[in-house]
């Protein structure tokens, strides 16, 4: 046998084997699959101090929760994936990431978002102070921003305006207040 002779019977008898019987058909029938977990959840959360309770997708976000279910679009997403702070809100008094945290893991939680801070025509302290200080530009990272820095006066992280910048070093400002963000923190802490 030549070797062109071997090339063209060893192509034939390739495409026989592809022509024939799949190694597929000789499997026994799949095994029964093990049934579907349910989609979605009810969960029964307060939200600025009013109870709701909503059937949610199980891999729905609180962010997602507050903004495209009670439209509470104050709370903004900017990364969406835990970098920028954007979406802090309050939970049970913690400041906490609405972008990494499940809504249907808030079972009778307290959530507190920016709308939830003014009392009537009375701004919460820290959104005069952010007023006062001239805290913002475009004002998108503002209510994580005003959110987070909440958490900072309430922990006590707010000796010093170096303490204050690494316990709001999770909230990005790409319009660059971050002097004065500082300065109202300062303010609503009563420090200045
Ligand atoms: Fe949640 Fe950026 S949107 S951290
Ligand atoms: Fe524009 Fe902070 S004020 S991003």
């Amino acid at each position: 046998m030549s070797r062109r002779t071997f090339i063209a019977a060893s192509a034939v008898g390739g495409a026989t084997a592809v022509a024939g019987p799949s190694l597929l058909d000789a499997q026994p029938a799949a095994a029964a699959q093990p049934a579907a977990e349910p989609l979605s959840s009810r969960v029964s959360l307060k939200v600025n101090g009013t109870r709701h309770t909503v059937s949610v997708d199980n891999r729905t976000s609180l962010l997602d929760l507050l903004r495209e279910h009670f439209g509470l679009v104050g709370t903004k997403k900017g990364c969406d994936a835990g970098a920028c702070g954007a979406c802090t809100v309050l939970v049970d008094g913690r400041r906490v990431n609405g972008c990494l945290t499940l809504a249907v893991r808030l079972e009778g939680a307290e959530v507190t978002t920016i709308e939830g801070l003014a009392r009537g025509e009375n701004l919460h302290p820290l959104q005069q102070a952010f007023i006062d200080q001239d805290a913002f530009q475009c004002g998108f990272c503002t209510p994580g921003q005003i959110m987070s820095g909440i958490g900072c006066v309430r922990e006590r992280h707010t000796g010093s305006a170096e303490e204050i910048r690494e316990w709001m070093s999770g909230n990005i400002c790409r319009c660059g207040c971050y002097v004065k963000i500082v300065r109202a923190v300062q303010q609503a802490a009563g420090g200045k």
